[in-house]
């Protein structure tokens, strides 16, 4: 278990207008990780950006690029993310009827692999590709939109999934997404969570680094609880 929690701004509600200067922004602010949300139309409603992208971002920042697809058949595009510079590729388990082989492959190709789950997905699907996995990312909305509102029983998903991964002997990072906002980044924390992805409460805000600085900050207090709690 990692005891600072890292933060990672989603680049869906940046100014695409100006997405290096915002890019750089989050860098100076503070932040971890770079999220950047590949929607194709099909898995989720809305479309958003794809390898070209990914690649700019890569070039504005020495983050990790933090890359989450939620595209159908995420194995034909693997391979392009990861040479657009992604740190971390991110499948949909809905969306991956031969997971172990897509976690095998990114491997392969040099990155990270993690798995998303949308709100309703059990975390059993996970269970057998444990030794495959770098990163679940537990979504906390419904993918498809910034700015929804944080679903709450992701709390208790966070806690079975920390359960589930506790104790292992290999360090999986635990990202929830969508809905994060500084006033419930502490609970969020302290369910589980390691990386807070949060795209409307920092780049909406009116100072960037601030909001960054503030989410740290409670998610920080979280983490120490869920440590404590641990310890006792
Ligand atoms: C939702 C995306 C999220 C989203 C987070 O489909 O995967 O990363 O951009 O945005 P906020 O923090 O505004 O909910
Ligand atoms: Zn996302």
């Amino acid at each position: 278990m990692s005891l600072t929690p890292r933060i990672a701004p989603s680049i869906l509600s940046a100014d695409f207008a100006k997405l290096g200067e915002d890019v750089r922004a989050i860098t100076q602010g503070g932040a971890d990780f770079v999220h950047v949300d590949v929607m194709d139309g099909r898995f989720v409603p809305n479309i958003t950006l794809g390898p070209m992208i990914t690649e700019a971002v890569r070039r504005s920042t020495d983050l990790v690029v933090d890359t989450h697809l939620m595209i159908v058949e995420p194995e034909r595009y693997i391979e392009d993310f990861v040479r657009a510079g992604s740190d971390y590729v991110v499948v949909h388990l809905e969306a991956a009827t031969h997971l172990h082989r897509i976690l095998q492959r990114i491997h392969e190709l040099g990155a990270k692999a993690g798995v998303a789950l949308n709100p309703h997905t059990p975390l059993d699907g996970l269970r057998y590709v444990l030794d495959e996995l770098d990163m679940v990312v537990v979504m906390s909305v419904n993918p498809g939109f910034g700015g929804q509102r944080f679903i709450g029983q992701s709390l208790r998903k966070l806690q079975d999934l920390r359960r589930m991964i506790d104790g292992i002997d290999r360090e999986i990072l635990v990202e929830v997404d969508g809905g994060v906002t500084p006033q419930n980044a502490q609970e969020i924390a302290q369910a589980g969570a390691d990386v807070l992805v949060a795209g409307s409460a920092v780049f909406k805000a009116p100072d960037v680094a601030q909001a960054i600085a503030t989410i740290r900050e409670h998610a920080q207090k979280g983490m120490a609880a869920r440590a404590a709690k641990q310890g006792a």
